[in-house]
């Protein structure tokens, strides 16, 4: 049965890069329906509305959501992206962030050992929580007396889940990271969650490390590590860092995903990147990865297998983006991969 994809290129830089995913896609065999939504800056512009009702009613009833990356220098208001992004993970109840890194290729690390460099982990966020739910607020607004509040929130149910499915996707071990000395409220129930839920899979390592010590440790030895989890904040965070270990903004993809309803949102860790957007400089790889992880999460693990494998080729030869240190455009490095799938 063919799958129904909702497609949402969004702007700027997703506008490039989600077309390569797509036609790495076809290269590869893929039945699915391709359905693309107008969600963008143009469309928030003309109408004020982020997603109208009769396209979230669409996105409801795919059966998995490919998408690019939203913002704009046009809109600089907070709402826009809260009413797409934010909205999406909320809503859906896309609780897990998947944000895996692997080092395809030896020239792309900026680790000097040899040994250190096999980097191979996954950052399981939180993705419905923490300080990114917008409770709080600011008291004496614009005044030299001006308080702003920003509330973490965290709950049982919430921690409980992403913690136990961590440990469904890890291979050797799980390290959970918080930072419980100083944040002692929602540190302390990260702890007791965590105690609970890691004494109940005693067959996979684990390790506690606060973020600090985890960041330091990342960029010691990120070879050390199978999968980390952690809250929303800490999460975004380290997993811009593991980005840059494995090559960049330009090649690091991401899941948002609810294991439980199936649902899934999968996109490239960038932005809309408009510093090179819009003049065929923008790297589809994390686009093309975040689609590889989109049929696996659909059942396909073999061609997520060979989307891999032949971006993985096309590095070591050389067929990338500049920020990769090769010389080809956005299309001609999209190209690249869907050659080798064909072959
Ligand atoms: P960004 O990720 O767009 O860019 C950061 C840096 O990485 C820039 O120097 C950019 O040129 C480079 N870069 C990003 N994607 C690349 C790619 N595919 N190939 C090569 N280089 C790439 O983050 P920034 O500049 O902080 O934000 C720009 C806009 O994107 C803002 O409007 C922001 O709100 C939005 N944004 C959206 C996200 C999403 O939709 N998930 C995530 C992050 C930012
Ligand atoms: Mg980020």
């Amino acid at each position: 049965m063919s799958r129904h994809i909702a497609v949402l290129p969004c702007d700027g830089a997703g506008k490039e890069v989600v077309p390569e995913a797509i036609k790495v896609l076809r290269a590869a065999g893929a039945d699915f329906e391709f359905e693309e939504f107008d969600v963008n800056a143009d469309a928030y512009l003309r109408t004020g509305v982020a997603i109208p009702d009769s396209i979230w009613s669409e996105l409801e009833k795919a059966d998995a959501i490919l998408f690019g990356a939203v913002g704009d220098p046009r809109v600089p208001d907070p709402e826009y992206l809260a009413g797409v992004l934010l909205r999406l993970r909320f809503e859906l109840d896309l609780y897990v962030n998947l944000r895996p890194a692997k080092l395809y290729d030896d020239r792309l690390s900026p680790l000097r050992r040899e040994d250190r460099r096999s980097v191979d982990l996954l950052v399981v966020r939180e993705n419905t929580e923490g300080l990114y739910v917008g409770m709080g607020g600011r008291f004496k607004k614009g005044t030299e007396h001006e308080v702003a509040i920003q509330e973490d929130l965290n709950t049982y149910t919430g921690v409980t889940r992403i913690l136990e499915y961590a440990f469904e996707v890890a291979r050797r071990e799980v390290v959970m990271v918080d930072k419980s000395n100083a944040m002692t409220h929602a540190g302390g129930l990260w702890q007791a969650r965590w105690k609970e839920v890691a004494e109940a899979n005693p067959k996979l390592k684990t390790r506690h490390l606060f973020v600090d010590a985890a960041a330091m440790q990342l960029v010691k030895d990120p070879s050390q590590f199978d999968v980390i989890v952690t809250g929303n904040l800490f999460g975004d965070i380290l997993s811009d860092l593991t980005a840059e270990l494995i090559g960049g903004m330009g090649i690091a993809p991401s899941g948002n995903i609810n294991p439980r309803s199936g649902r899934g949102l999968f996109e490239p860790v960038h932005g809309t990147a408009p510093d090179i957007a819009g003049r065929g400089l923008v790297n589809p790889i994390g686009a093309i990865l975040s689609a590889s992880m989109m049929v696996r999460h659909l059942g396909h693990a073999d061609m997520s297998e060979a989307i891999e494998g032949a971006v993985e080729s096309a590095i070591r030869a050389g067929e990338c983006t500049r920020d990769l240190g090769g010389n080809l455009s956005t299309g001609e490095c999209g190209d690249a991969v869907a050659k080798r799938l064909r072959d």
